[in-house]
């Protein structure tokens, strides 16, 4: 992987303004020309890979089960991924541990990122779309390496979401096509799939390999959940009861089921109670 390419790429400007980035021609061809649909068959046959690895899916494939029935068919077809039908995917969770290419890939990309990343593997036949639209409450960087594939993106609905979203016939309505944005990757080339953006992807050669890197960021709403659990104790205004004049309604009981108002009138009651106190004793407490 050549970082200095994405550097000049515009990758990292792109990551934080949470913008799609395609670089074309990422990864130098012959690190990855082996890893072909005849390759990952050979993976199954000659290795033990266990099952929480892989599953199979496309419109019929409806559990894990029948997943694991059609990969037996793979198996026994010599590695003509024609079996497995038009529109299928298989895909091997945590590739990084099975192919020794991607695991060195996913060691720069972490070093670069400064976490440990994962990454999982897509063999798509043809006309496969995979998984309906959906968004991921990760960064995700698909790097084609076999075939092509198109892929569709939209602006985020749901500004930084936490949880993965498909979108069903009713509000795939709610995604204008003139918002959306496409993008084809080709052997070799890197796309950036910001967080939070509604995507899906299909394979029109006869066949697609791809790796997606799942980036998952720290969010400065846990962040504050430490600082705080840290700060609750260090600080004597942070341990400080709150007077029984405050009338607590129903804020008493905490967890998650504070309601707009709770949250509102805990709000006030920290803002006025940190406003009588000055910013030099609370940094002349903690840097005591
Ligand atoms: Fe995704």
């Amino acid at each position: 992987m050549d970082i200095t390419k994405l550097t000049n790429s515009g990758f990292f400007e792109h990551l934080t303004q949470n913008k799609p980035l395609l670089i074309k021609s990422f990864l130098d061809e012959k690190i990855f020309q082996n890893i072909t649909p005849k390759y990952i068959h050979s993976l199954f046959a000659t290795q033990k890979m266990s099952d929480e690895y892989y599953y199979f899916y496309n419109d019929t494939v409806k559990n894990l089960h029948e997943s694991k029935d059609f990969l037996g068919t793979f198996l026994k077809a010599s590695g003509d991924i024609s079996i497995l039908g038009q529109e299928s995917t298989l895909i091997i969770r945590k590739v990084q541990d099975v192919i020794p290419e991607v695991n060195s890939l996913l060691t720069q990309f972490s070093q670069i990122i400064g976490y440990s990343l994962n990454s999982n593997l897509y063999l798509s036949t043809s006309s496969s779309t995979g998984f309906k639209m959906h968004h991921d409450p990760h960064y995700v960087f698909a790097v084609q390496l076999y075939g092509a594939k198109k892929w569709i993106l939209h602006p985020p609905k749901v500004e930084y979401p936490q949880l993965r979203y498909s979108f069903n016939d009713v509000n795939l309505q709610e995604l204008k096509d003139s918002d959306s944005i496409s993008f084809t990757t080709e052997q070799g080339d890197m796309l950036l799939i910001p967080l939070g953006w509604p995507h899906k992807a299909a394979t029109h050669a006869d066949a697609s390999v791809h790796i997606t890197v799942g980036y998952d960021p720290i969010r400065w709403g846990s962040v504050l959940e430490k600082l705080m659990i840290v700060l609750g104790t260090e600080l004597s205004i942070l341990r400080a009861p709150i007077p029984l004049s405050i009338n607590m309604n129903g804020v008493q009981e905490y967890g998650n089921n504070l309601d707009k108002d709770d949250v509102r009138l805990l709000l006030e009651m920290v803002r006025s109670y940190l406003s009588e106190k000055t910013l030099e004793k609370v940094s002349a407490e903690l840097l005591r």
